[in-house]
């Protein structure tokens, strides 16, 4: 498995792929040479420099994840990657602390002109009257976004004594109270109040330029501003004019539209104080930061679950844990459709029962329609895609769920593949707490651990067919690990499901089918 880095992470991250991975540290490759080399990578880690579009993922042939080192994925098409089965993952929460923190140390910094002063002295000038500040105290903040970032910074300013008020339509009031925040419910109302105004939203269509020139307009005279978010939301044409018209007092810029930023026209003002993106660069937030992108993309290239895939449910820790053998059922059940039907599907019902109705079952569904579509596509079919390569075939999805169960197990997880001559009914459950076992196939009520080779046999309900089956493929030399007989009614059809040690041939399908008593023999890789 190959790697490319193209911008630096912890040594630590770096470590963690070696041990897996051929891993090519290239800071700051030119983007040509990138989209020459990157059909040879299995992975590329980036931060917000790395522009990953559909153009990129063309070339790309191989690339299974991108790991974004950082929180923000505007530079990525992330769309895009999910056509084509490449997960996205980034590492919130771990730089969110040092965002929150140099957003607070910009407002403070503006408010006190600190580089203003350190020019000063250092430029042999002991100046004091000029760099009279504002204290923060008593103040009324508007926070523009409340999540991670916006909650800590809320935080961290309610400790200084200021009034907060927030805008974010898209969290309950019950995060508003929790970070001490007044709920605003118009943007303008935060804008008509605020004395500093700090955003701390995505950069997405509605968030790009919503401070602007209308905002500004109607912003307290000496309103202060920060942005520590994306470049843009605090649109930089009206900001310049608005601290011209002498309506902003100051701003604390770390994110501009173009980056590298050198001669934007913001740096003429000394009341502009600017950083080149430094939000997330302390030393705890990058050492949490390449390990955590490390360890997701070693997950991604494992073929395991992303735990901050962007486009996949996440899942924490303990969830994965007790999903997993889930997963793996569900998977095998899903494989099991196409090996035994040539029928196309109009709609799949997944009802899960019993305590796993409680659960992520989201991640479940996935995990089956994975298993259904990687017998029958030739492209790659996993977690990312299944969901989008199911749509894209008409495939319908729907998921039931009921805390109880009706067949004696704790928990079942049954899938109703519906096609135009009705359905097939696929069921499992788990025995202890990982054994896959499917209990039911079509009509028939079997028990059987669903491994890797697979004979699944009907056949008229005779005595005399379990030995003779027996023995015909002890002739092929096929070594049966365990068999089990199904059926419905006495005296007529019954269903052996032979857990075998090895593929069987062609040949040996064909004797076994053409055998008295058998009507149909499929051999499965689950
Ligand atoms: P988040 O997703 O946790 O929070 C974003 C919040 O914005 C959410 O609560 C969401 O509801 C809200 N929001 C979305 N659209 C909105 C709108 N139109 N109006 C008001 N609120 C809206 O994100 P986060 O981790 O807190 O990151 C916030 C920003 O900071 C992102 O842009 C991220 O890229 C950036 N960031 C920058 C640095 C840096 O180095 N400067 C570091 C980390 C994060
Ligand atoms: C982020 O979104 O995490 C920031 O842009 C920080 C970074 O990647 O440097």
């Amino acid at each position: 498995m190959r790697v490319i880095i193209t911008e630096l992470i912890c040594e630590a991250g770096q470590k963690m792929l070696q041990k897996e991975a051929q891993v090519d540290l290239k800071l700051g490759i030119e983007r040509k040479e990138l989209l020459k080399i990157i059909k040879d990578y299995d992975a590329i880690i980036v931060r917000s420099a790395t522009l990953i579009d559909e153009e990129f993922m063309e070339k790309a042939e191989n690339l299974k994840i991108v790991g974004r080192a950082g929180t923000g994925t505007d530079n990525i098409d992330v769309p895009a990657a999910t056509r084509r089965g490449i997960i996205v993952a980034n590492t919130p929460e771990s730089n969110s602390t040092s965002a929150a923190e140099h957003a607070v140390a910009l407002m403070m910094a503006t408010s006190r002109n600190i580089p203003q002063a350190n020019s000063f002295i250092k430029g042999g000038k002991w100046e004091r009257n000029q760099f009279k500040g504002s204290e923060l105290y008593g103040k009324t903040v508007g926070i523009i976004g409340l999540g991670r970032v916006g909650s800590r910074v809320a935080t961290r300013l309610k400790g200084m004594g200021m009034r907060v008020i927030s805008y974010d339509p898209y969290i309950s009031e019950e995060r508003f109270r929790r970070f001490g925040a007044e709920k605003m419910e118009k943007l303008e109302q935060l804008v008509k109040e605020a004395d500093y105004i700090t955003v701390h939203t995505p950069k997405t269509e509605e968030t790009f330029g919503m401070i602007g020139e209308e905002q500004f307009a109607i912003a307290k005279k000496g309103v202060r501003v920060v942005n520590c978010a994306r470049g843009g939301i605090i649109n930089e044409d009206a900001l310049y004019q608005a601290i011209k018209a002498g309506i902003v007092a100051s701003a604390g810029i770390d994110v501009f539209v173009k980056e590298p930023s050198c001669g934007n026209p913001l740096f003429e003002f000394d009341n502009v104080i600017v950083t080149p993106h430094l939000g997330a660069s302390t030393e705890e937030a990058q050492d949490r930061v390449g390990i955590m992108i490390a360890s997701q993309v070693l997950s991604g290239l494992r073929g395991e679950i992303v735990p901050n895939a962007l486009n996949m449910p996440t899942l924490i820790d303990d969830e994965l844990i007790k999903l997993k053998p889930y997963l793996t059922l569900a998977e095998k059940m899903g494989r099991l459709y196409f090996q035994l039907e040539k029928e196309s599907i109009e709609r799949v019902e997944l009802s899960y029962n019993g305590p796993i109705s409680n659960e992520a079952v989201e991640m479940i569904t996935i995990s089956f329609l994975k298993g259904l579509l990687e017998t029958v596509l030739c492209e790659r079919v996993n977690y990312v895609n299944a969901p989008l390569l199911a749509k894209n075939r008409g495939v319908k999805v729907y998921e039931t769920k009921k805390e109880t169960t009706e067949r004696g197990f704790i928990n079942v997880i049954e899938a109703k593949i519906v096609n135009k001559y009705g359905g097939v009914v696929i069921a499992g459950t788990l025995y202890g707490e990982k054994e896959p076992r499917i209990i039911q196939l079509y009509d028939y009520g079997v028990d059987f651990p669903p491994t890797e080779n697979m004979l699944i046999i009907e056949n008229i309900d005779q005595p005399g067919m379990i030995g003779k089956m027996g023995m015909l493929l002890g002739e092929e030399n096929v070594n049966i690990a365990s068999m089990q007989v199904g059926r419905n009614y006495k005296g007529k059809l019954a269903m052996m499901s032979i857990n075998i040690d090895n593929e069987v041939s062609n040949e040996t399908l064909e004797k076994v089918s053409q055998s008295e008593g058998i009507t149909s023999v499929k051999f499965v890789k689950l």
